[in-house]
Formats: C-alpha cells, structure tokens, sequence
C-alpha cells in the first residue's frame, strides 16, 4: 500500500515536470556541434536573456555583470523560472583558477513552524507548501546577484539593468510553450490572485509582453541597490501583500536575508576535477557520490545506453539518494559529514552489494552507516567571459510560476520553495523525493535543494560550465551530460540533447525519456529486476552548458527541450 501512494505521488511529481519541459525532444542521430565562439558565451532558457548577458560582456563588463543582467532578463521574459522572488546558486571559476560560490538560496520565514503544513491529525495538508501565500519562503535572489556583482563585478548595476529595464518596458515576444502554459495556467493566477492580476489577460503565442510595473520595481532597484528589495518601498510592498493574502513573510524577514558565500564541493573523477553546489543543495555532495561509485566501472567499454551503463548509473544513483535523503539539509542549522559522504572507500563499499544479474531493491538499500556524532520549475545558466571567468548559475521559483502569487504592484512571482523541505519524515514532496529531519521547517532555515550548477576542469584549466532544471533529476541530469562528453565522446550539443534516464532511490523506479530507449533494452531492464516508469514518461532536464574545445573555443549546448539559446562571439 506505502509502495502504491509513494507511486502515485511520483506519477503526479513527473507528469507535473514533464509539463514543465513540455516539448517533444529532437533526437541526435547525426554528429552534431552547438554554437562555436572565441572569447565568450552565454547561455541560457531565453534568445534575449543570454543576449542581454553578452552584451555587458561586450560593454566591457565581465561574469559576474553578465550574471546579473541575465538572471534579470530571465525574470522578465521567462516568468516561469527567472525571477526576484524566488532564489539560486551560483558556482565560479575565475580566469586565476581560483572557485567559490554564493548561496542565494530562500529561507523560511521566521514565523514557520515545523509541522506548518499538517493538519490536526498529523497529515499533509494538499497544495499548502505549493500554492499560495504560505508556499513562499523569503526570496534570496537580489542579495545574490547583488553581492556576487558587488564583490567581482566592473560596471554599475544601472548600467547593467538599463537594457533588461528596456526589455520590460518595450516587451518580448510569447513563444509557444510559454502561451500554452500561460493558457494553461490562467485559471489558476485568477484563483490565487483575483481577476485584475496581470496573467488573468489571454495571451498568444506571437504577442508582445510589456511588463511596466516590473520595469519600475527594476528602476528603483538599480537606483537603490539591493536594499530596495530588502529594506525599502518594495519590501514594503511585498511584506504588506504576502501578509494581506495570508502569508507568514514580514518586513524583518526581509531585512535580515543574505545570500552567503559557500566552499563548492570540490573533487575528483579519473582525469576531471569537478566544481559544484555544497549544502543547502544537495547538488554537489550527491554528483560526488555518484562519479566516486561509478568510477571503476569502464562506461565507455560497455557504450552508450547499453544496459550495463544504464544498470551502473542507476544503482549509484540509488544509493546517493538514499544518503542525500537522510544526512543532508541547511548546513547553518545540522551537522552534515561531508568529508564522510565523499570517501573513496566508503563509496567503493556502497557498490559492493551491487551485480549486473539483478537490481538491487531500494527497500534493501538505507542511508549508509556513517559514524558521525550529530548534533542533530528552475533554470539555469552559463557563463563564460572575455576574461575567462566561468559561472554556473541555477535559479528557481520552484514549480512553475512559483506558488502562482503574483504581486502586481510588483511584477513578479512569489516562489513555492517550502515544498523543497520536508513537510514530514518520509512523506514525498512534489518531486517524490522523501525527506528526513535533517530538512525539516525551521524558522530562518533554507530547505535542501538539488540545483547542481557545476564546472568542470581538465588538465586544470575550464573544460565545462553546466546545469539544469528539473527537480530531483537536475542531479542526475549533470552527471550523464558530463559522462556523454568525457566517456562516450559527444560534441556538447550532442550530450545535452542526448536522451536521459533517472533513479532517485525512492520510488524505486527507473524512468527514461520518451521514444529515446529501444524496447529490448527496456525488456533485458526489467528482466533483470528493474522497475521501470513506462507511461507518462517526463522529458528529464533542460541542460544549459559550454565547452571549452581543445584550440580555447567555446561551444554552447543549448537544450532544444526549451526555447534555450546560445549566444557568443
Ligand atoms: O531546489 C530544488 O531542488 C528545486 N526547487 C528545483 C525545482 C526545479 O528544478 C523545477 N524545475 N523543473
């Protein structure tokens, strides 16, 4: 009966990410290259955002200003993810070598409780922590982009908001995908935001989106920097409006966000060093676990989509969330044994039970041992600059259109990111993932995350910028585009499009994208034990990456899932 709820949560969780990449995948049968430029590259889920990056880049700006301008960008023309109100990561490598990284992550109000989301009886009370004013945490996307172009940046933030301004105020023209789901979507923003909002208007593919009020809360933000959205008039605003619709988000909440600085996890797999998100994303610790258990294994020997590449990645990837699932949360608030969770030997030992014969079963399969004393719908983009700095940046309001708060006065989305914690131990969230204390709702706590934005190096110098959106399968999406490049040599516009699979422990299923994996393989799968996702199947991730080629070129890998484009010169 646990088995069959725990199912049909995941059915529900991938039909809803499969909406989000709702799009039929082209698939790769001819070698093929993406985009090819000289100095520099962005990126990302929208033609005008990466141009908006390239063009500060052009300006004489770097990175870091590039950075800002397209995660702006994103919130005006790509609603659905780009936001203010919601938050992000991002990983950076600069020209020196040296990395870091910003956790712009959201956090939990300061007035959320641990059992907010249940009812008298101890239950999850359905949509709470997805729809609505209760669903948001406190947003942390202006501190970061702000603090990481304040500490790295060379032009002002009116200089660099100027064109992403003008887009707001000029409007940008409604793709397809993006009038489906509007259209899809209407209803629901009537619902949660009166018949006046701004998303209650019919829009059509073709049309050109002005957003003027989120041009304003734009200008007064370059004007008045990043305590604008903190601390002044559109603090105000949004404080008084979550507050009106029943929201938990005050002023003081607001006040007192900051995007921190983070150590990336850093390690090694045979000749990569590979850069990513450390905790609150579960991103970086869980693609480590995932390369260090699948290391000894000759991938490439066994060859693309074979059943034993499919049976390694699987098993490993079932194990990694298993211990994703139990030991990892808000570093500021549990204790989390990094180093313990990324030991060779350790993750040597978790493979040992594992055969090519038979799937192991994930109900077999617990946390691992681990002696440690306790004190116990997304986007992303890549960036490449003139100056060879790299940044990985994903960003999220969670489900698409966040929680559907829309702020009119404002112009922006609120975010649903308090489904990303655990609501109750062992209870599915909206990406079927369980969770365990160590997420649980604490007020000023950031729920865990699976945003991966990862670099990669080779022979120590850039190799990859890459990244995803997609729930609990960004994870595993960033680990089989770097394996498509590295082990099954691809161009980088070949790996992102390649067909994906996903195992994230529980529910213990494997599922694969849509008319990309033959039958026989499916059929020597499930012979073997496997079980396998056969309906609704969800398109997996929207891989927004770059390659630096053997002669310093650049190649963007833009996921033709989405209406992503690269941009360069
Ligand atoms: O942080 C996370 O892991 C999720 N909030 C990401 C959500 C996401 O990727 C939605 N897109 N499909």
């Amino acid at each position: 009966m646990k088995t069959r709820k725990i199912n049909l949560k995941l059915w529900a969780s991938l039909a809803l990410v499969s909406v989000f990449f709702s799009c039929k995948k082209t698939e790769t049968t001819t070698s093929k290259t993406g985009l090819i430029a000289e100095k520099a590259m962005v990126v990302s889920a929208r033609q005008e955002a990466s141009a908006i990056g390239l063009e500060i880049i052009q300006k004489g700006g770097n990175a870091f200003d590039a950075m800002m301008a397209t995660e702006m960008a994103l919130a005006v023309t790509y609603p659905f993810a780009g936001n203010l109100g919601g938050g992000g990561f991002a990983v950076y490598r600069l020209a020196d070598g040296s990395v870091g990284s910003i956790d712009y992550r959201e956090k939990a109000p300061l007035a959320a409780e641990k059992n907010m989301y249940l009812d008298e009886n101890g239950n999850v009370i359905p949509g709470l922590s997805t729809k609505g004013a209760l669903a948001s945490g406190v947003p942390g996307t202006i501190a970061g982009i702000f603090k990481a172009q304040e500490k790295f940046g060379k032009l002002s933030p009116e200089e660099i908001l100027q064109p992403v301004i003008e887009l707001a105020q000029k409007g940008f023209v409604i793709t397809e995908r993006q009038a489906e789901r509007l259209q899809r979507l209407r209803e629901t923003f009537i619902e949660v935001n009166g018949e006046e909002t701004f998303f209650a208007q019919e829009i059509k593919a073709g049309d050109t989106l002005k957003i003027p009020v989120l041009a304003q809360t734009l200008e007064r933000i370059a004007k008045n920097g990043r305590d604008e959205f903190y601390k002044g008039e559109t603090a105000k605003i949004m404080a008084a409006h979550m507050q009106k619709i029943g929201g938990i988000i005050t002023e003081e909440d607001l006040a007192s966000y900051d995007a921190v600085w983070r150590d990336p996890i850093v390690f090694d797999y045979k000749d990569l060093k590979i850069i990513s998100m450390s905790p609150p994303s579960s991103g970086g610790i869980t693609i480590g676990q995932i390369f260090k258990m699948i290391e000894p294994f000759d991938l490439k020997g066994y060859g693309h989509h074979s059943p034993e590449h499919i049976q390694i990645l699987a098993e490993a990837e079932r194990r990694a969330y298993a211990d994703r699932n139990y030991y990892l949360g808000d570093p500021d608030f549990v204790k989390i044994p990094v180093a313990d969770l990324l030991d060779s030997d350790y993750l040597r030992s978790r493979m040992e039970n594992f055969s090519f014969e038979k799937a192991t079963k994930s109900e077999d399969i617990a946390k691992g041992e681990i002696a440690f004393s306790e004190s116990m719908e997304t986007t992303h983009y890549s960036i490449v600059d003139a100056d060879g700095n790299a940044i990985s940046i994903t960003t999220t309001l969670n489900g698409g259109y966040g929680s559907k708060v829309f702020i009119d006065e404002l112009g922006f989305f609120m975010n649903n990111e308090m489904d990303d914690f655990s609501s109750k131990p062992g209870e599915p969230n909206m990406f079927g993932l369980v969770g365990a204390e160590a997420n649980s709702i604490a007020p000023g706590k950031r729920m865990l995350s699976s945003m991966t934005p990862t670099l990669v190096e080779k022979e120590g110098k850039l190799w990859m910028v890459v990244g995803t959106p997609g729930g609990s399968t960004i994870i595993t999406s960033v680990v089989q585009t770097i394996l498509n490049v590295h082990e099954f040599g691809m161009s980088m516009q070949e790996a992102v499009e390649a067909a994906r699979f996903h195992h994230q422990w529980l529910p213990d299923l494997v599922s694969f994208e849509p008319d990309s994996f033959d039958s026989t393989l499916i059929e020597n799968l499930k012979a073997k034990g496997y079980i396998i996702l056969e309906n609704n199947n969800p398109i997996i991730g929207k891989v927004d990456a770059i390659l630096v080629l053997p002669d310093g070129k650049l190649e963007g890998g833009a996921d033709p899932r989405g209406d992503d484009a690269a941009v360069g010169f």
